[in-house]
């Protein structure tokens, strides 16, 4: 296990937390709107440019649009202690002072947070981006409850894979992708600060050059190897493929700790090499009585890491989130390259492993991700390390640690989650497009990163169906256009719902396009009207019963029933003709949390119960403190899919 210099172990995580009970409201409603007006678009500096690296279709970054953020929801874990006042001195104002974590394209979020007062705060970065490996990235998703509580003859239920995001691009447009970020990403550093860049073999020696022209060859420190002997990669023509790289790179003289751990009885038979290491060696017999040798007691660690990937058997650690990294990985980087109390950014934060090392570690952390199931994996996990950090307050130390390794003081007790952009669809974008394809039958072109594929002889795009056809959408396919001269098919473009700007835009184009010209004529299929094709997307929502009444000076709530039309449709699916048999509803519910006093905006997370374990059900009774006033108090059920159901009643205010 690795550990910082300092003789702390920058930590090995501790057990998962119990749910957490009844944490007090967090402040503000959304204080950003008392923040000072915010520019329509700032500056980026160039890049050092040398080297230079080139691909088709490369545009400079020198400015990028601001985006403001809608604060959704507020988690304090209750009892928290006062957040040390040194380390939010410089928070810019206008956010509460606590963990942010952003849903949006990290272009946005990175693009809002440099004009709010982020620009140069940031301590530690490390993203961990899509590979561009072509696959589609799932999350696993199961019903919870002991196994039996949801069945077809005999056999538990699984609702199968959700795709969580899809890594296809050509690969122009993935170094722009990056490129843009990490631009962005280093405008956001302090003056002494570090960026760690994971990266596996398809595209880690073009990412080394994007951070050499990004940062300048100078700034370069590491290239670690994390290897991960243990997950089989297929190796019957070549060498098993079992590590990844990471790049670290550097402005100024960020913190340095060097990382220990302990080297237990490794047995080195090397037959290479074996002169000048035999030295520093112990020799030992074995069982048969042979001498063999050891690498016994604490190692200084080096560039290569040998860290187990997560066991799928890991019941407390591994969430299920397919490209999810251990903590191990992130206690080394963030124990070494920060301090307590700095700030860590991960704009790739995925299932929330970046976020969750640093508060383990009391750093202060911002992240992003695109991704629904991304933001709500990323919530339910620190609201449980939290309250777990809530819990082991006055004692020192977390459960299930020595004393002598407890780690830093938490640098919050909260966090806050924030909307860039509206990405937040009712059923899974990735899932939609996937489905509009099989529908349409587009036949899926999976290195395109911007049309989907072929519908006929036509190009397909699939606008993202969180907003209805705008002239936007039809000014960036005109662009893309503009970038492949010889392409000449027409394009059919599939959204839900067409503004009427965008169907005169649509006449205009189609206008100058006729005869010898007629190429790149687009045809709309809007899926809400097209007799053919619309219907399928038609979504049915998640219901819950939930009675919600004040009892003297407190509030008691009851959930009674909840359906979710999705789940049930999924279970039918699989189960063919036979009907799905669900005992328990709680079955269905993933996690539940309550706000007492609801203003309509941010939801204030007051409960939270997270049931630790798959196999345990949420309680579904809550009691808690009333607010004397009237109030208003709002359940939200989150089921295993991702989908949210809020429920709220007015409750009047205590008489006599
Ligand atoms: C390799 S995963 C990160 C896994 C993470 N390190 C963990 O331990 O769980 C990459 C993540 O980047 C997210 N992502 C991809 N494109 C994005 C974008 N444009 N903006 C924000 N997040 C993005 C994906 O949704 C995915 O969760």
């Amino acid at each position: 296990m690795p550990k910082t210099k300092a003789g702390k172990r920058a930590s090995k995580p501790p057990k998962k937390p119990r749910a957490a009970s009844a944490p007090k409201v967090v402040g503000a409603a959304n204080a950003a709107e008392s923040a000072p007006p915010k520019p329509v678009e700032v500056a980026v500096t160039p890049a050092k440019g040398r080297p230079m690296l080139h691909w088709v279709g490369k545009r400079p970054l020198s400015r990028v649009r601001f985006f403001p953020a809608q604060h959704m929801e507020a988690f304090e874990a209750r009892g928290a202690a006062p957040a040390r006042a040194e380390d939010w001195a410089e928070w810019p104002a206008g956010y509460p002072k606590g963990g942010l974590l952003f849903h949006g394209d990290n272009k946005e979020v990175l693009g809002h947070l440099l004009a709010s007062g982020f620009r140069g705060k940031m301590n530690l970065v490390y993203i961990d981006p899509p590979f561009d490996s072509g696959a589609d990235y799932v999350r696993k998703v199961s019903l919870r409850g002991p196994k039996g509580t949801a069945k077809i003859e005999g056999e538990t239920y699984s609702l199968g894979e959700q795709i969580q995001y899809t890594d296809i691009w050509a690969n122009d447009n993935y170094l722009q992708f990056m490129y843009e970020r990490l631009m962005l990403l280093k405008e956001l550093m302090a003056t002494d600060s570090a960026i760690y860049l994971h990266a596996d073999p398809s595209k880690n020696y073009l990412l080394r050059s994007l951070m050499d022209e990004v940062f300048g060859q100078d700034c370069f420190t590491n290239e670690i190897v994390w290897w991960y002997w243990n997950k089989f990669q297929g190796n019957v023509n070549h060498f098993a493929m079992n590590h990844d790289t990471i790049f670290c790179y550097r402005k100024g003289l960020p913190p340095f700790h060097k990382v220990l751990e302990e080297r237990e009885a490794i047995v080195r038979q090397l037959k290479r090499a074996w002169d000048p290491i035999k030295g520093m060696l112990v020799n030992v017999r074995d069982e048969k009585g042979n001498i063999v040798y050891q690498d016994r007691g604490e190692k200084t660690v080096d560039d290569v890491w040998r860290i187990s990937m997560l066991q799928p058997a890991d019941e407390t650690e591994n969430l299920r989130y397919q490209t999810q990294k251990p903590e191990e990985l992130l206690s080394s980087i963030v124990g070494s390259s920060s301090n307590p109390g700095d700030l860590v950014l991960d704009c790739f934060v995925g299932s929330g492993t970046t976020a969750a090392v640093a508060q383990r570690l009391g750093r202060r952390w911002i992240a992003a991700d695109i991704n629904k199931g991304a933001i709500q994996t990323t919530s339910k996990r620190l609201q449980s390390i939290i309250a777990e950090q809530g819990e082991a307050k006055g004692t020192g130390k977390l459960p299930g640690m020595e004393a002598k390794d407890a780690p830093p003081a938490p640098a919050q007790a909260s966090f806050t989650v924030w909307r860039v952009n509206d990405y937040d669809l009712a059923i899974q974008h990735n899932e939609a497009v996937n489905l509009a394809c099989e529908k349409l039958g587009v036949e899926r072109k999976k290195t395109d990163a911007f049309f989907e594929g072929t519908l006929g002889k036509s190009l397909a795009k699939i606008v993202p169906f969180g907003h209805p056809l705008t002239p936007v959408d039809l000014e960036e396919i005109k662009r893309e256009l503009e970038a492949r001269p010889e392409e000449d098919r027409p394009v059919g473009v599939v959204a839900l719902g067409v503004e009427i700007a965008a169907r005169a835009w649509v006449e205009d184009w189609n206008r100058l396009r006729k005869g010898i010209d007629a190429v790149n004529r687009f045809t709309v299929i809007d899926l809400r009207t097209d007799p053919k094709h619309g219907g399928f997307l038609r979504h049915e929502p998640a219901r819950a019963k939930v009675k919600i009444a004040r009892r003297k000076d407190t509030i008691v709530i009851e959930i009674e029933d909840f359906v979710s039309p999705t789940i049930i449709e999924r279970l039918r699916e699989q189960a063919g003709i036979l009907k799905p048999k669900i005992d328990d509803w709680r079955a269905m519910v993933d996690y539940v949390m309550v706000d007492p006093a609801y203003d309509g905006n941010v939801f204030k997370v007051s409960v939270s119960d997270v049931p630790e374990r798959r196999t345990d059900l949420v309680a579904a009774k809550y009691e808690i403190p009333a607010p004397k006033g009237e109030t208003t108090v709002a359940v939200k059920l989150v089921d295993m899919l991702g989908e949210e159901v809020l429920i709220t009643k007015h409750l009047e205010a205590l008489r006599g």
